[in-house]
């Protein structure tokens, strides 16, 4: 696409993207956390997710499409940066000038991937399997007991866990940075950078909480 072919076209795609997907979470999060609070709602919301016309089809793809954008654009400026890159890392001390989730983005990134494609093996598929392929008749009281089974097993409470670790990682760095690459530069960044950081670290200890909660109330 020409209009990314600038820099900053690209970082400002990248920033946008990365801030749709932020609005995702925070919808996500809310849905997930009445699982813990009153299991009902949590069936009333789900059932209305996975049946509304205009999540499943509209939302749904939009979102679907947002991730792989990110992800792609992403490695582009990986790729790009580490071949602009005069000093390799191992020579350069960047500890002294910035943050261990600043320099590995990358890293972050794909373990988010690969945990979004556990997830989706999980919840996704099965889902699409049951309504689409075996056309079961609806149940709106499923859901729960679905999302409690999953959580059973330790060693996939464990490895979301690990995930959201590296979730809260990601989104230190890249929620505020997102701002800074759209030119946002005025009397509110302070706060916005303070919002920015208590967000990447409530978001996903709130997910860890809910897994853990999960998990221990078998
Ligand atoms: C304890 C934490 C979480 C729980 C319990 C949870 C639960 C779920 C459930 C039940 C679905 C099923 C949707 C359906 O019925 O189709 C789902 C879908 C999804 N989740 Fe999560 N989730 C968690 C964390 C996350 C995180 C941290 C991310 C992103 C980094 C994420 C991304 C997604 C995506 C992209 C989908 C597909 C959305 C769609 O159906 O369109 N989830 N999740």
């Amino acid at each position: 696409m020409a209009i990314l072919s600038s820099s900053i076209a690209r970082k400002v795609a990248m920033a946008l993207s990365g801030l749709f997907l932020v609005l995702f979470l925070a919808q996500h999060f809310t849905i997930n956390i009445t699982s813990v609070i009153d299991p009902e709602t949590f069936n009333n919301l789900s059932h209305f997710m996975g049946h509304n016309f205009v999540v499943q089809f509209i939302a749904q793809p939009i979102l679907i499409f947002g991730v792989v954008f990110h992800f792609i654009m992403g490695l582009v400026l990986e790729i790009r940066n580490r071949n602009a890159r005069q000093i390799n890392y191992v020579s350069f001390k960047g500890n002294k000038n910035s943050t261990w989730a600043s320099r590995n983005m990358i890293i972050s990134g794909a373990v988010i991937l690969a945990f979004l494609g556990l997830h989706f093996y999980d919840f996704w598929f099965p889902e699409i399997v049951h309504k689409y392929v075996e056309s079961n008749p609806l149940d709106a009281t499923r859901y729960y007991p679905e999302l409690l089974h999953k959580f059973e097993s330790p060693v996939r409470t464990g490895l979301y866990c690990l995930a959201f670790v590296l979730l809260a990682l990601h989104l230190w760095h890249g929620f505020s940075s997102s701002f800074q690459s759209m030119g946002w530069n005025n009397k509110y960044s302070k706060g916005l950078r303070g919002f920015t950081q208590f967000y990447a670290i409530f978001i996903p200890l709130g997910f860890i909480f809910i897994a853990l909660y999960l998990h221990f109330n078998q």
